[in-house]
């Protein structure tokens, strides 16, 4: 098998694809181009590509074992509306899409599961950049684990939250309010949050 190939698979994206493709069908502008950040193995990607034509989608990850295995899944399905994957680092500025754009222009952006397994700096990294690329009226779509006035929302969050610091004491489960408070710092709005299965938040803001 050649290295461009090594597929990974992530179990939980099987038990969250299809509630966060409802959403994604609800609140995603109809036309241009997705970015994914922290497309991670790369299995939403081809699985919401699939289902969400003709959007475009723009996996990224800064890991290359991800990008290879983004890859690997989609020489499966050979997907015509789906890009290759880019390396970007949200903490880097410019992102690549804002050196070469792609052709049909960005419409919104998707981070699943990120701004918790990265330190907070991170998740400035996403707000700004969001801000900087996104159009008006573009959406910002985020899901994971949130905190809501500073308290776990679930025993079980809050025990993610303690195997996440014992991991990187910079990663850890984010309060809501700071994330809001971020985006609005880069001209974006808080639309809603939707509840997802297993204590989780999809949030989603717009780009004033
Ligand atoms: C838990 S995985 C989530 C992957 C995928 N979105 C999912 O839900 O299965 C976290 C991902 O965030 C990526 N990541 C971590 N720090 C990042 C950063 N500064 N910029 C962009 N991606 C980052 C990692 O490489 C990894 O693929």
């Amino acid at each position: 098998m050649s290295k461009v190939r090594e597929k990974i698979s992530a179990p939980a994206t099987a038990r969250n694809r299809d509630p966060i493709l409802e959403v994604l069908k609800a609140e995603l502008p109809r036309r241009g181009t997705v970015l994914e950040i922290a497309s991670g193995s790369g299995e939403h990607a081809i699985y919401f590509t699939g289902a969400l034509a003709p959007l475009i989608w723009q996996p990224t990850d800064p890991d290359p074992a991800c990008r290879n295995s983004i890859q690997g899944w989609w020489w499966d399905v050979q997907l015509n509306n789906i890009l290759p994957p880019l390396d970007l680092n949200v903490c880097d500025e410019p992102w690549p899409v804002e050196t070469t754009p792609p052709i049909e222009p960005i419409t919104s952006i998707v981070c699943i599961n990120m701004i918790h397994i990265a330190p907070w700096k991170a998740c400035e990294g996403l707000m700004k950049g969001a801000g900087r690329i996104l159009p008006r009226n573009g959406i910002l779509y985020l899901y994971g684990p949130y905190k809501q006035k500073g308290e776990h929302t679930a025993p079980g969050n809050e025990a993610f939250n303690r195997s996440l610091k014992e991991r990187n004491p910079e990663w850890g489960v984010r309060n809501l309010e700071d994330v809001i408070a971020e985006a609005g710092k880069n001209g974006l709005t808080l639309v809603r949050t939707v509840e997802m299965p297993a204590n989780n938040l999809s949030v989603i803001f717009r780009k004033s």
